[in-house]
């Protein structure tokens, strides 16, 4: 196999094992490895919140740099659990309490800032390498937070290397005041709609999305999707000018970590027997008791993922012998639409609210079936770690949802070939006739065992994704 070698700058805000609010940190934590595999290089810069910071001890100075939008930062390189990390401390920006985009009264007021700093920062390790001598030959930035190290790239100069802008979610723009303009070192000669205007202001994913050499996105669907009003949420003119540059390249999932044969009631697509036992224990932990198909959710719980349906669903889905267990954390409103349904089918539907991946490994293991019911999803991982535990994805019809999923229609049935029930559009009929054929699939126990093993032959890791960036990045370099 041919390997053009290479060396890449990722930039992001959250990278497993380190910080993560949701896919992104798995995505950006699993490319370093997945791309070593094929003989690329990957270093993944991030900032130094407070809970890394003991971290320090263990890392070397980059560099440093005196005034980084209003204090000291410097960069600080070492080794995490096998990934080539670059931390990026910057006290003023990164040290507090609280969360990484927001603290106890809502997003943080200097969002633009912390994130440019890391933007800045990513620009700069292309433009002049870090201590060591390191240099990339491309900079792969990752959403709004990263989406300014392509346009300081074009801005400041690239030290020769490319620059490639992931959207994982186009719902957040990184909105700015245009008053900002020069704090945020951008030139004004460039405060205009072709370049860094929106609407009246700034948003850092359009900087990215106008500067960047190629811009990608997480499922080949979302990349069409994003150039339609309905998807691209104002910025799908500025996506379609740019259609030649434009790549979908689906997620995988780190195939060692979420493999049903590492749990600790293993089981395979060849013998599903100790997928009961899983049953029996997440029954056991959400205190249920479910004839049907029990169901799970683990899921931001926002708009985004559908989350207001499933009160509407719900209750012709328990009266069909179906059971719930939900573990997420999000909206107000949804936590407690949840909670409600707890209460009104005590043994049917148990929730967690919370974030807790061990609980969740026990859910897929456990799980028959996974919720997926998301007005919009870039890609989406649940439905791909239900793939590979059996546990049968229920998925509204969108981006990396319908990458992924192959609906059981008869045609499918007949091919040998569905790995899951897909429904459009995202609307209560549509769900609840999923949900129906759901209960129909799951009482046929030899074509529900059928879709079952299908699901966890799909294969889900990174290996065809890996190749598609290599070429990707080689093509840039070359
Ligand atoms: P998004 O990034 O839009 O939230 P994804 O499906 O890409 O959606 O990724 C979500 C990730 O976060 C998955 O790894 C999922 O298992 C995990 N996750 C979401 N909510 C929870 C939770 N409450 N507890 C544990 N893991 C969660
Ligand atoms: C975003 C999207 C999700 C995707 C993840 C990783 O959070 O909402 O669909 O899987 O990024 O790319």
């Amino acid at each position: 196999m041919e390997t053009a070698r290479g060396r890449v700058l990722s930039v992001a805000s959250e990278c497993v094992p380190l910080l993560k609010t949701g896919g992104l940190a798995d995505v950006v934590g699993a490319l370093p490895g997945a791309l070593a595999a094929e003989g690329w290089e990957m270093r993944v810069l991030m900032p130094c919140y407070r809970p890394l910071k003991w971290r320090l001890e263990e890392m070397e100075e980059g560099f440093a740099e005196a005034d980084l939008f209003g204090g000291p930062g410097r960069v600080m390189a070492g080794e995490v659990a096998g990934r080539k990390m670059l931390l990026l401390d910057a006290p003023h920006l990164y040290d507090r309490e609280g969360g990484p985009y927001a603290g106890p009264d809502g997003d943080w007021g200097d969002n633009a800032q912390r994130f440019a700093a890391l933007s800045w920062i990513g620009a700069r390790i292309a433009r002049e390498g870090l201590g060591d001598g390191w240099r990339p030959d491309v900079v792969h930035a990752h959403d709004w937070q990263a989406g300014f190290t392509p346009a300081y790239m074009d801005y400041w100069g690239s030290g020769g290397a490319s620059s490639v802008l992931t959207v994982h979610n186009i719902a957040f723009q990184g909105w700015a005041p245009a008053s900002l303009l020069s704090a945020l070192r951008l030139p004004p000669q460039e405060f205009h709609p072709a370049a860094l205007e929106y609407y009246g202001g700034l948003s850092s994913l359009k900087a990215g999305l106008v500067s960047a050499d190629h811009i990608t996105t997480v499922s080949p669907t979302y990349a069409c999707e994003l150039m339609r009003p309905e998807f691209g949420m104002g910025l799908q003119g500025v996506i379609a000018q740019r259609a030649g540059q434009v790549t979908g390249i689906l997620n995988g999932v780190d195939t060692d970590i979420w493999s049903p044969e590492v749990e600790e009631r293993p089981y395979n697509a060849a013998s599903l027997k100790a997928k009961a036992e899983n049953r029996a224990v997440l029954s056991g932990a959400f205190k249920l008791s479910v004839p049907g198909p029990l169901a799970i959710l683990v899921s931001r719980l926002t708009y985004q993922k559908g989350i207001d349906l499933i009160p509407e669903v719900l209750p012709d889905f328990i009266a069909a012998g179906g059971g719930l267990a939900v573990l997420g954390t999000g909206d107000a409103p949804l936590e407690a639409a949840m909670r409600e349904l707890e209460v009104r089918f005590p043994g049917r539907v148990g929730v967690r609210i919370g974030y807790d991946e061990g609980l969740s490994h026990l859910m897929f293991a456990g799980g028959d079936a996974v919720l997926v019911p998301s007005r919009f999803e870039p890609c989406g991982l649940t439905q791909m770690y239900g793939l590979r535990y059996g546990a049968v994805p229920v998925v509204a019809l969108t981006g990396g949802l319908a990458d992924t999923i192959i609906n059981a229609n008869p045609a499918a049935m007949a091919a040998g070939c569905a790995t899951g029930l897909t429904f459009h559009p995202t609307e209560p009929p549509a769900f609840a006739e999923a949900l129906r054929r759901l209960i129909h699939l799951h009482a046929d126990p030899a074509a529900w065992e059928t879709v079952q093993r299908n699901a966890m032959r799909h294969p889900v890791g990174w290996e065809t994704s890996a190749a598609a960036y290599a070429a990707l990045y080689r093509e840039l370099m070359a």
